[in-house]
């Protein structure tokens, strides 16, 4: 079993030296959908990050896509593009920007979603209107528009038995997907699915009581009685107490602020997503 590395470590990893990283709080338990659920996979779904050697067709993407467009979006503009990356090249591109997972090359397709002002605009200039897109508002609204739509379409791919990580490293390192994907102004990479069939069947991760988040009429903020109730049972999952061991931390929580998700990576990050916005056209 492998440490804990920092984000900037993690550059460096080998890919399965990452997959290990990379993986986190499994429940070893199977749940069963409730009979009186309506969505037939979402009790069972999972981030699979192992693919078969098969295609995904671009027929099915392309049903996806149609359906997941589907999505409300603000003021119906569809405010998202969708780049599709199947090539090998293309694929080997874009892996450092997500710090090499390796999911990136091994997936037969890679979807990177942007929020996308551009298109709207260009649509507006062309009908002799004139655009006033180019502000953080604009960003904001772009990114939930295409991030709804990638839920959505996670949504529907789980229902085909299709398997998909969301890599959050698309806003980590924007910069080398904005330039490997070659994106103008006003589209800035915000989401990315490495798709394929499973080659994999991993244990359900585990999940917070709804009690946990769901608060009545107005926010009740958290005594550490409620901590305890909250997390002890996340923090003795047996795995989580192997991660504590291994990476000589005394509590669970150290492993996020320490090593996963430290504010040194976190500042040096916002740095890069900020120069990349302002590069868009957003700041
Ligand atoms: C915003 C976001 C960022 C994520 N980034 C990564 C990532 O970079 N690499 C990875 O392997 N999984 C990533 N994931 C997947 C999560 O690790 C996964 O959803 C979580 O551990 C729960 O497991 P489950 O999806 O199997 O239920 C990300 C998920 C989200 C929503």
């Amino acid at each position: 079993m492998q440490r804990y590395k920092k984000i900037s470590e993690l550059a460096n990893l080998s890919s399965i030296k990452m997959l290990k990283v990379a993986r986190f709080g499994k429940l070893f338990i199977t749940l069963q959908p409730r009979n009186d659920s309506k969505m037939k996979t979402i009790l069972t779904r999972r981030t699979i990050r192992k693919y078969a050697d098969r295609e995904v067709s671009e027929d099915l993407l392309n049903r996806m896509f149609s359906e997941a467009a589907r999505t409300q979006t603000m003021g119906n503009l569809q405010l998202y593009s969708v780049v599709v990356t199947r090539s090998a090249d293309m694929k080997e591109k874009l892996s450092p920007a997500h710090f090499n997972q390796p999911m990136v090359k091994e997936a037969p397709v890679v979807l990177t979603i942007c929020a996308d002002f551009n298109r709207t605009s260009v649509w507006a200039r062309n009908r002799k209107a004139t655009p006033g897109y180019d502000n953080f508002l604009s960003f904001i609204n772009a990114a939930t528009d295409a991030l709804l739509f990638t839920q959505t379409l996670c949504n529907l791919m789980d229902e085909e038995g299709l398997g998909y990580c969301y890599l959050g490293t698309t806003v980590y390192m924007p910069q080398m997907i904005i330039d490997t994907l070659q994106l103008p102004k006003l589209v800035m990479p915000v989401a990315t699915l490495t798709v394929g069939w499973p080659a994999e069947e991993p244990p359900l991760s585990d999940r917070l009581p709804n009690a946990s988040f769901i608060h009545s009429e107005t926010y009740q903020d958290y005594t550490p009685a409620d901590i305890d109730t909250y997390y002890t049972a996340k923090e003795q999952l047996p795995e989580n107490r192997h991660f504590c061991e291994i990476n000589q931390k005394e509590t669970l929580a150290q492993i996020f602020t320490d090593i996963r998700y430290t504010k040194k990576d976190n500042e040096a990050m916002s740095a890069g997503l900020l120069e990349a916005l302002k590069h868009q056209g957003f700041l």
